[in-house]
């Protein structure tokens, strides 16, 4: 068992892929051997619904938050007969009466004097240990279970489609990563950002976004911080939606399944985690290395 890394999937935009991300990538991290969970801060339950959960009867990520539920006694796996998870990808799911709950749990206590953490640091210090990577799929909206993301996360990766209004939101999330590491979380940095949903080929004007983003952000080693694998659209993803599961269990065929594999690579290279996966397996990501990854729709 690793030290558990918390990851936020963030982009203050809806529909950029972040709860799509937040799955499939745990879902390649969980075929390298790790134990995943995510939790959904989402109110529109994007991740929950896309494992085939619905946002009733279960606890829930607010139930935990809000009613003194533990996490542990919430989360589900494998093992509920009713749904098919994933083994070793586990959920805290989202509810319906998340958007109306939350509120209401702020202004029942006295918070002002409160980082935005504590919102969910009880909720990550239960779960330390229990798990390799605790990955939050956060709302588009400023809710406060974002800001609460940020003061927990140990990374942020932000996901962007190739258009204006996307990448711009970029500067967002990084602005938010540098201003929740000034008020206390030490440990947060943006690991990276993903491309998603890329036409394919790519037009000049993705490319012209791409050259963007590489211009205006880089890791500390002058590199992009955008990972070099891409996910390009592919009508597989909402399918896989559709059928209550990852593209992983859908489609494992996909060229998809591979550019997702290839970032939960790429995110273990630059948190340095060594490569434990079959020998077969490792030369063969290495021989599409420098390649981008293509999804084909
Ligand atoms: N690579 C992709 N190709 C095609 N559709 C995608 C892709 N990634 C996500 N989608 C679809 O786009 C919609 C928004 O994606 P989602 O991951 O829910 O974004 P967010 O969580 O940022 O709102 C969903 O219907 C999802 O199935
Ligand atoms: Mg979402």
């Amino acid at each position: 068992m690793l030290n558990t890394k918390v990851i936020a999937i963030a982009n203050e935009k809806g529909g950029v892929g972040k709860s799509t991300t937040a799955v499939n990538v745990a879902r390649a991290l969980v075929d390298r051997g790790r134990r995943c969970l995510i939790i959904d801060l989402d109110e529109s339950g994007g991740a929950t619904t896309s494992l085939g959960v619905k946002m009733a009867g279960w606890y829930s990520t607010l139930d935990v938050i809000t009613g003194g539920v533990s996490a542990l006694e919430a989360v589900l796996t494998e093992e509920e007969i009713e749904l098919s998870l994933p083994k070793n990808l586990h959920l805290l799911p989202a509810s319906d009466n998340f958007a109306k709950g939350i509120p209401e749990f702020l202004s029942r206590i006295e918070n002002s004097a409160m980082p935005p953490s504590y919102l969910l640091q009880p909720t990550i210090t239960e779960l330390q240990g229990k798990y390799d990577y605790i990955v939050l799929d956060t709302s588009p909206l400023v809710t406060a279970t974002t800001p609460a993301a940020y003061g927990v996360a140990d990374h942020v990766i932000i996901p962007t489609q190739l258009e204006k209004l996307s990448v711009e939101r970029v500067a967002v999330a990084m602005h938010r990563t540098e201003s929740s590491r000034r008020f206390g979380n030490k440990s947060i940095n943006v690991m990276g950002i993903i491309v998603s949903m890329a036409p394919n080929p790519l037009t000049s004007l993705a490319k012209h976004h791409i050259e963007q983003l590489d211009k205006l952000y880089k890791t500390s080693d002058g590199s992009p911080l955008r990972f070099k694998t891409i996910v390009h659209r592919a009508v597989a993803l909402p399918e896989s939606v559709e059928h209550k599961t990852t593209l992983f269990e859908y489609a494992p065929a996909h060229p998809a399944v591979e550019a997702f594999r290839g970032l939960a690579k790429e995110i273990e290279e630059r948190l340095g985690v060594s490569d434990n996966q079959s020998r077969a397996t490792t030369v063969k990501q290495n021989a599409s290395e420098n390649a981008e990854l293509v999804a084909n729709g």
